[in-house]
């Protein structure tokens, strides 16, 4: 049983925060620029998923997440309101009583907000890669547990997980919910999870994972284009982010969103589907496009309970437990260092 720690009492504190990318975070980055053009000019055109997450991307995404077809948030949520009590047991009998929470992808912190009653950690952490609209979630966040040490992080942990010295090193516990780690291909996932199990560069105690499972195509593709069209804005809005990263000149007018469950390879598939022909220009470059031609913007894979148990395993961790939802449409792990 957790001592429980006094969250709750009225203090003026703020939340630290700790902006990795410095001033830079407000110019386009080189590499950004690289990355976008050379995705671009590949003869399957792509864009990383994680360009979608500028402040408007980040808002609209928040919005499916309250669309009824999207059901992985609330079906987790669902998962995490029954059963944060076991799971707070379950990473007591890993040995540890007041972790430090570190959420990756925070987002909105909503999801934490409802787990640290139960783990009553010491400090937490959100960390995302869209720097301003989590400062404001920190700051909210503070303010429904103003006693907790926060201190916030804008960095892309896709690049490393090394963390600034403000972050106790102590009971490390990484929070990585809503099957963001879906998003990942299955190699990077593997050495994404490799990365938090060896303790020396996470100095991480376990994982608590959130994974959205294989089910009905029917259910997966609604999930992915929605009636009101906000998935299909948040993919087109990559596009505006695009043009403001990288000068070009896209026209969210001339593409259509695509959204596709590919059952070889166990993924809902995100596209971008050019209406017409049509040239897109950004300082240095171009690329043609035929009507019908595709970018793909994201992958969201979908797994069930016994390969991710295997890939946990795989990738370092020892101890492995469960929850699912009655339907088993998803799942959560804690998985121990
Ligand atoms: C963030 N990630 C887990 C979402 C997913 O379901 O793959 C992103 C998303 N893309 C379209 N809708 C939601």
């Amino acid at each position: 049983m957790n001592l429980p720690l006094d969250l709750s009492t009225p203090n003026p504190a703020s939340p630290r925060f700790i902006d990795q990318y410095g001033d830079a975070s407000r110019l386009p980055s080189q590499s950004a620029q690289e990355e976008l053009a050379a995705g671009l000019r590949a003869p399957q055109a792509s864009i990383a998923p994680k360009y979608f997450y500028n402040a408007l991307g980040s808002r609209l995404f928040e919005a499916i997440t309250a669309l009824d077809e999207y059901y992985p948030t609330r079906t987790e949520a669902g998962i995490f309101d029954k059963a944060s009590a076991d799971i707070a047991k379950a990473i007591a009998a890993s040995g540890i009583t007041h972790p430090c929470l570190i959420d990756l992808g925070a987002g909105n912190c909503a999801k934490s907000a409802r787990l640290i009653p139960h783990l009553q950690p010491t400090q937490y952490v959100p960390v995302d890669i869209s720097v301003d609209f989590l400062r404001g979630a920190a700051e909210q966040i503070q303010t429904t547990f103003p006693m907790l040490d926060i201190v916030g992080i804008g960095m892309d942990f896709s690049k490393g997980l090394t963390l600034p010295p403000a972050v106790q090193k102590q009971d490390r516990v990484f929070f990585y919910p809503g099957s963001s780690l879906g998003n990942f291909p299955p190699i990077e996932a593997l050495a994404f999870l490799q990365q938090v199990s060896d303790a020396d560069k996470g100095n991480a105690r376990g994982l608590l994972l959130g994974i959205d499972l294989v089910k009905d195509k029917s259910v997966l593709e609604a999930a992915y284009d929605d009636a009101l069209g906000v998935t299909a804005a948040f993919n087109k809005n990559v596009l505006l982010h695009v043009n403001t990263l990288m000068g070009s000149a896209f026209d969210v007018h001339q593409w259509r969103h695509v959204a596709l469950f590919n059952e070889a390879e166990s993924r809902i598939e995100m596209h971008l589907q050019a209406e017409c022909n049509l040239t897109v220009r950004w300082p240095g470059g171009e690329r043609r496009f035929l009507a019908g031609e595709r970018i793909h913007t994201e992958n969201s894979y979908k797994f069930t309970v016994d390969s991710m148990t295997d890939l946990l395993r795989k990738a370092g961790f020892s101890q492995v437990r469960c929850w699912t939802d009655a339907d088993e449409w998803f799942a959560v792990f804690w998985a121990a260092v």
